[in-house]
């Protein structure tokens, strides 16, 4: 007798950054922020979660190697989930003894930067909680494993609200606009360096909360007004508002980032150089046509219209002819797709 779930969620990339915790062990960040959910079919994760009475632990494999399930990020979200199902009495207590195997693989590079944990646990949760039957917010669970996988729950465009309230219920994701909303929308990314970033968001965003002078305003002053332009340019589909806030929300971020103490350095002379071409571009065309947006790490996103894809990636040949990792996602992508491998049968 067993149970197995296999859930498909898709990699985010955020326009309004979230960088900086209110509450680091449950995941509560500073400030709000939004991101555009990619389309699944091209980068995404896919998890596998199976409960049998006779399996003698939990155990977890990501991209095919054993890894150890007792990291603190994955114990929060098994925990709180066995949590759950006990309160909510959704499974029997004999099910509740049982140990689960878990099984994920990202269809890109992990170690690139490009958001893979978001993808990772929004996937993760979602097949335990229909797994173990309970009712929740599932943004809200993801969001333990990795703040940024509260996200990756919905397709379209997603605001993460912060939230007030102390134990975090109140700090969920929601859709902006779903996944048809925009259809002309494509992001396109440029992997500078698929090596492992040197400081890890996690620990980049410690560093910035107790040494940065520049955290603060960026969290009260800001962000709280560039979310709310942010929403409304993305409702009324006004590209030239949503580039210009994307950009200067990650200029924003890196600076934020280079003021802590020791400087988290992430973008290198590539990233710079794209910077800079972008913003030629979109002065010779007379308004912004191309947004990019840097996450923790140097490689770039570039969100724009499907009419401006071919000119974009003749622009980037052209300075790096070289460039053969340039490849383009699309959005939007349909919510969260599940596949039921198997029916429940307890
Ligand atoms: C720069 O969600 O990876 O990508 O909550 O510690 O797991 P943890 O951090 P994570 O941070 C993502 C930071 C970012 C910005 C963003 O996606 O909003």
């Amino acid at each position: 007798m067993s149970d197995i779930i296999t859930v498909v969620a898709p990699v985010n990339i955020a326009v309004i950054k979230y960088w900086g915790k209110r509450d680091a062990k449950l995941n509560i960040p500073l400030n709000d922020s939004v991101s555009g959910t990619l389309d699944a079919k091209v980068m995404c994760a896919k998890t596998s979660v199976c409960v049998r009475p006779d399996f003698e632990e939990d155990r977890l494999w990501l991209n095919g190697e054993n890894v150890s399930i007792y990291k603190e990020n994955f114990q929060k979200c098994l925990n709180k989930i066995r949590i759950l199902a006990k309160e909510q009495k959704s499974r029997d207590e004999k099910f509740l003894t049982w140990k689960v195997h878990i099984c994920s693989e990202n269809n890109f590079p992990t170690a690139a930067g490009l958001a893979s944990s978001a993808a990772g646990f929004a996937c993760l949760v979602t097949a335990l909680s229909k797994l173990y039957g309970v009712q929740t917010d599932v943004s809200a669970l993801a969001r333990l494993g990795s703040g940024s996988a509260c996200r990756s729950v919905y397709g379209g465009f997603v605001r993460w609200h912060a939230g007030s309230n102390p134990d975090g219920s109140d700090s969920i994701a929601k859709q902006v606009v779903d996944s048809s909303y925009w259809p002309e929308m494509k992001v396109l990314i440029l992997v500078v360096a698929d090596n492992k970033k040197s400081t890890s968001s996690t620990k980049g965003m410690i560093i910035t909360a107790k040494t940065s002078e520049l955290i603060d305003h960026r969290c009260r002053v800001t962000v709280p007004s560039r979310v709310e332009k942010m929403c409304e340019a993305i409702k009324r589909k006004d590209f030239p508002t949503f580039a210009e806030l994307t950009m200067k929300d990650s200029n924003e971020f890196h600076a934020v980032c280079l003021s802590s103490y020791p400087p988290c350095v992430y973008l290198t002379d590539v990233s710079n150089k794209i910077i800079e071409i972008i913003h030629r571009y979109n002065e010779m065309r007379g308004s912004p046509k191309v947004a990019y947006t840097f996450d923790a790490g140097p490689n770039a996103c570039l969100y724009l219209l499907e009419e401006e894809v071919p000119k974009v990636i003749s622009l980037i040949k052209y300075f790096f002819p070289s460039s053969s990792e340039t490849f383009i996602k699309g959005l939007p992508c349909p919510d969260l797709k599940e596949e039921f491998t198997n029916e429940l049968q307890i």
